[in-house]
């Protein structure tokens, strides 16, 4: 007879539906219930002596001002971390946040929230790079380029030294700077990852949920390329529910026009500018993006995200970091998708790898 480690309850082992490995040793469960808890937070309900248990599911979050700050937020929210570690070059600013995260355990599941410094990237499962000058009114994602280039120099071989899993890019520009991440880090191509257009296909998929008024989890549509003004809506694939959107749009009542896609595409591309015209920053967007990658590597989720990695041979696309529909899981990248693009996409695809790449050939890396 076996005990569900969670509940109590006696059950018998044989009869056990739910059951799971952990370190080696075999637990049942009353209740698939029983058994999510469980695999939530293995150290908490295992027979595991506190001091053996390895640290898991570990963030480290290099830049703690606005993205940053809120990343952790979000990653405390949802609880898929056991530890979260917070890194500025401003140690105070670092302390004060995780002091800050500390007083909200009470209210959401246990996490370790620490200011530390890049020793802690050791066993670290994802590091995640905020690290940078941020966009300014009127300034484009590129021209940050240079400054954080030199950034991205200094703080990767630091990060590297204590050979983390993954590195998780956020910094802009996102693509420019994980082609940078991937080159200094020498990790392979798997192992790093830009948030890429994560965020521009959220816009894009809120936007198309509101003008069809339909949940945006419903709604499947994707941004790829650059994050950034050469990004690509793939308009050719959208769909809801798995109604192409030119069938959807025939039931619908409200006849879009091409104008209205147009509206909708460049409300997507500008979202950032307006956001930063009114508040100064975009942070809570960009923040559950990172989690929700997070979440797919932390558990193994296989999800298919547009973030931003090197691309080899597709659509005669090479040796660049951009973003395409790709499968994310706890070894960072497995595969990319094909998806099928029309002429005129690929012709956009292809652009947007020239501009980024442009700017990669006059990068000192
Ligand atoms: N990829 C996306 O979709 C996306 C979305 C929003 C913001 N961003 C980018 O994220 C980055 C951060 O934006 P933010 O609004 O948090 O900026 P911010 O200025 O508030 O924060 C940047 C932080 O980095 C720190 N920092 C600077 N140099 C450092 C170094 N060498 N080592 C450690 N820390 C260092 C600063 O002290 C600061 O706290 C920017 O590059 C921004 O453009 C990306």
């Amino acid at each position: 007879m076996a005990k569900d480690p969670v509940c109590g309850m006696e059950i018998h082992d044989g009869l056990a539906q739910q059951r799971t490995l952990y370190m080696g040793e075999e637990y049942f469960f009353c209740s698939e219930d029983c058994k999510v808890k469980f695999e939530g937070n293995p150290e908490k309900y295992s027979n595991i002596p506190e001091d053996e248990v390895p640290e898991t599911r570990k963030v480290v979050v290099i830049g703690a001002g606005q993205v940053g700050a809120t990343i952790c937020y979000a990653l405390m929210m949802s609880g898929i971390a056991s530890s979260i570690v917070l890194v500025d070059v401003n140690p105070g600013l670092a302390e004060g946040h995780a002091m800050d995260l500390n007083h909200g355990l009470s209210f959401v599941s246990p996490t370790r929230i620490f200011a530390g410094n890049y020793s802690d990237c050791k066993g670290a499962d994802i590091v995640v790079v905020t690290a940078g000058a941020g966009q300014k009114p009127g300034e484009t994602r590129l021209d940050l380029v240079h400054k954080n280039t030199e950034i991205f120099k200094d703080i990767i071989p630091k990060i590297t030294a204590y050979e983390p899993k993954t590195l998780l890019i956020v910094s802009n520009p996102v693509d420019i700077l994980t082609y940078v991440a991937l080159k200094v880090s020498n990790f392979t191509m798997n192992r790093v990852i830009g948030s890429g257009t994560m965020l521009d296909t959220a816009r894009f998929r809120f936007l198309l949920s509101r003008h069809c008024r339909v949940d945006p989890r419903n709604v499947h549509a994707y941004i790829i390329g650059e994050h950034g003004d050469s990004e690509v809506p793939v308009w050719s694939q959208a769909n809801i529910a798995g109604l192409a959107l030119k069938k959807h749009c025939r039931v619908c009542e409200r006849n879009c026009s091409p104008k209205e896609r147009d509206e909708i595409f460049g409300q997507v591309k500008n979202a950032a500018y307006e956001i930063i015209r009114r508040k100064g920053h975009t942070n809570f967007a960009i923040a559950l993006a990172v989690e929700r990658i997070a979440g797919s590597i932390l558990r193994d989720e296989n999800s298919v995200l547009t973030v931003s990695t090197l691309i080899n041979n597709y659509y005669d696309i090479s040796d660049v970091c951009l973003s395409i529909p790709t499968i994310v899981n706890m070894n960072g990248i497995l595969k990319h998708i094909d998806i099928n693009l029309d002429e005129a996409e690929r012709h956009k695809l292809r652009t947007s790898a020239q501009t980024l790449k442009k700017i990669i050939g006059e990068l000192d890396i």
